[in-house]
């Protein structure tokens, strides 16, 4: 095994390799100004998988700009990166780091589904979007969602969807998703929000 797929085993929640066999520049849906992409988002940021050491780096912290996150010790933290790491191919979060303080600063998730319907075929869903706020304005969020509506295409599902709030629809429009004449969201809540 190389050094590479040795570094993967330990760190990367998947293979990082994925990332970079992305033709971004071909495929992206979004335009950006000033130009951005996934291998340069801007100076001393970097486009990665999330790690197992992005508990130090701010990770649970940032997504508290999403929505509630809890108090989630390094054990719990650790546990649930492996399970969904143990799950081969199916959890892509992506995660951008400022290489200048070692914080995470904007991630999304893109999980595949498998299932029987149409030949046994996956879908992706698109969850859990969010730059910190001190980052927001610099297309991050824009290139996040590029960079994962891409990879569900390269990782064979067959769609892949997204939940929204009413004002995100223009933002997420731009990477060609669409409501679906007759389609409904239904949600049954066990907690409250
Ligand atoms: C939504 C979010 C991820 C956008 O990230 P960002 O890095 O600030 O966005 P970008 O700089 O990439 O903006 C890209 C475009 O989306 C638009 N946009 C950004 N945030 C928006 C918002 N909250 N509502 C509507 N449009 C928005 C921008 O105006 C910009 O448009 P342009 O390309 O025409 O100039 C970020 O604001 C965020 O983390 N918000 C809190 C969490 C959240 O709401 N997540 C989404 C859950 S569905």
């Amino acid at each position: 095994m190389s050094t590479f797929q040795n570094g993967f085993e330990e760190c990367h929640l998947f293979d990082p390799q994925i990332l970079h066999d992305l033709e971004f520049e071909d495929q992206k849906c979004a335009s950006y100004k000033p130009e951005i992409n996934l291998t340069d988002p801007g100076e001393g940021l970097k486009i990665r998988p999330l790690c197992i050491s992005d508990f130090d780096k701010g990770y649970l912290s940032l997504l508290t700009h999403l929505t509630k996150v809890g108090d989630i010790s390094r054990e719990q933290f650790e546990e649930r990166f492996q399970l969904m790491k143990s799950q081969p191919n199916l959890y892509y979060t992506v995660v951008v780091e400022d290489t200048f303080t070692h914080q995470v600063v904007g991630s999304a998730t893109l999980v595949k589904e498998m299932h029987f319907i149409r030949q046994c075929a996956s879908r992706g869903r698109i969850e859990d979007v969010v730059v910190n706020s001190s980052y927001q304005g610099k297309q991050l969020g824009k290139l996040l969602v590029d960079v994962l509506t891409l990879l569900s295409k390269k990782v064979g599902c067959y769609k892949v969807s997204l939940e929204c709030l009413d004002k995100m629809v223009p933002f997420y429009s731009k990477f060609g998703y669409a409501k679906e004449e007759g389609q409904n969201y239904m949600c049954r809540r066990y907690i409250p929000k």
